[in-house]
C-alpha cells in the first residue's frame, strides 16, 4: 500500500507513533522514526527490522495481512527531533532528504506530552509546555514538510495530526492539553484548506483513552472509571489507532482531507 512512499514519524519513538511506524514498514513505507527521545526511535527502527529492542516483543501490532515488499532493513531510520525547535525539525528533514533523495511524502504527528494540574494550580510553565509540542511542534513540522514537498515539486502527500477526545469535550486537570489538542482540530482544518491546491491533505485522529506510557501516572481508580464510561468497556490499543492514521496517510482515503476522526471505543460519540 505504501511501497515507494517514504514516511515520517513524529514521536516515532513510543506508544501510538511507534505502532505507526510499524503499520507504515508492514505495509512498504521507509520510515523515519523521529523522537526527542533518539534511543527509543533506534529501538523502533530495530524493531522495524526484526530485532527486538531488548526486553521487548518483537511484535506490538497485530499484523493482519503481511504485505510483502521489496525493503531491506536499511529503508528505515531514526532521528533525534525536537518538535518545539525548528532548527531541529529542519534538519531532520534534511537528514531523512539526505538518505532518501527525496523527501518524505507521508507524516504523522504524533509526538505529545501532558502536565496536568487544575486550572488553578497550573503554572504558566506547564501550559506552555504543553502548547509548545503538541501544537507548535505541529505547526513546525507540518511547515517543514510541506517546504520539502514544494521545493522537490512533488504533486501529492499526506499528514496526520493526532488531536484527542479532550480536544473535542475538554478535560478535567487539563486545560493546557485539551487547549492544544483543540488548537490541533483547527490547524488540520486550515492546512486541509490551504494545502488542498497543491495536492496535501491533512487530516486528523482523536484517540480515546490508549495503552500507552501516557497514561502511565493517571491512578488505577480513575483508569477503571474511564473504562467504565467507554461503551467498548476497554482501552484501546496502539494499533488500533495507528490503523486509522496509516488509512488516513494511504491513497484509500483519497477524497478525505480536513476530517478529524474519533477512535474513541464510543467515548463521546
Ligand atoms: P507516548 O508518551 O507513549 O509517546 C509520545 C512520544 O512523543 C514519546 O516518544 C516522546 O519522546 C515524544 N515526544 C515528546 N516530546 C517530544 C518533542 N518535543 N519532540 C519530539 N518528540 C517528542 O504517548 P502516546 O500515547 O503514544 O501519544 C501519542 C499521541 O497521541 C500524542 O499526541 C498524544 O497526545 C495522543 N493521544 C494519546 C492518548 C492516550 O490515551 N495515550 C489519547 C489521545 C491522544
Amino acid at each position: 500500500m505504501f511501497s515507494g512512499r517514504i514516511a515520517l514519524v513524529t514521536g516515532g519513538g513510543n506508544g501510538i507513533g511507534r505502532a505507526i511506524c510499524q503499520i507504515l514498514a508492514r505495509d512498504g513505507a521507509r520510515v523515519v522514526a523521529a523522537d526527542m527521545d533518539h534511543a527509543a526511535a533506534q529501538d523502533t527502527v530495530r524493531m522495524l527490522n526484526g530485532t527486538p529492542a531488548s526486553g521487548e516483543p518483537m511484535l506490538v501490532i497485530p499484523v493482519h495481512e503481511k504485505i510483502e515488499n521489496n525493503n531491506s532493513p536499511h529503508d528505515h531510520i531514526s532521528l533525534m527531533m525536537d518538535v518545539t525547535d525548528k532548527a531541529s525539525v529542519e534538519s531532520a528533514f534534511s537528514a531523512a532528504i539526505d538518505k532518501f533523495k527525496a523527501p518524505p511524502s507521508l507524516v504523522a504527528n504524533g509526538a505529545g506530552i501532558t502536565r496536568p494540574a487544575f486550572l488553578m494550580q497550573m503554572d504558566e510553565k506547564a501550559f506552555m509546555d504543553v502548547l509548545d509540542v503538541n501544537l507548535k511542534g505541529t505547526f513546525l513540522v507540518t511547515k517543514a514538510a510541506v517546504a520539502a514537498l514544494v521545493e522537490d515539486d512533488a504533486s501529492s502527500g499526506a499528514i496526520v495530526n493526532i488531536s484527542s477526545l479532550a480536544g473535542k469535550a475538554g478535560t478535567m486537570g487539563q486545560c493546557n492539553y485539551s487547549a492544544s489538542k483543540a488548537g490541533v482540530m483547527a490547524f488540520t482544518k486550515t492546512a486541509a484548506m490551504e494545502l488542498a491546491s497543491i495536492g496535501v491533505r491533512v487530516n486528523c485522529v482523536l484517540p480515546g483513552f490508549t495503552e500507552t506510557a501516557m497514561l502511565d501516572d493517571v491512578p488505577e481508580k480513575v483508569m477503571k472509571k474511564l473504562i467504565k464510561i467507554t461503551p467498548l468497556n476497554r482501552l484501546a490499543k496502539p494499533a488500533e489507532i495507528a490503523e486509522v492514521v496509516t488509512f488516513l496517510l494511504s491513497d484509500k482515503s483519497s477524497y478525505m482531507t480536513g476530517a478529524c476522526v474519533e477512535v474513541t471505543g464510543g467515548l463521546g460519540m
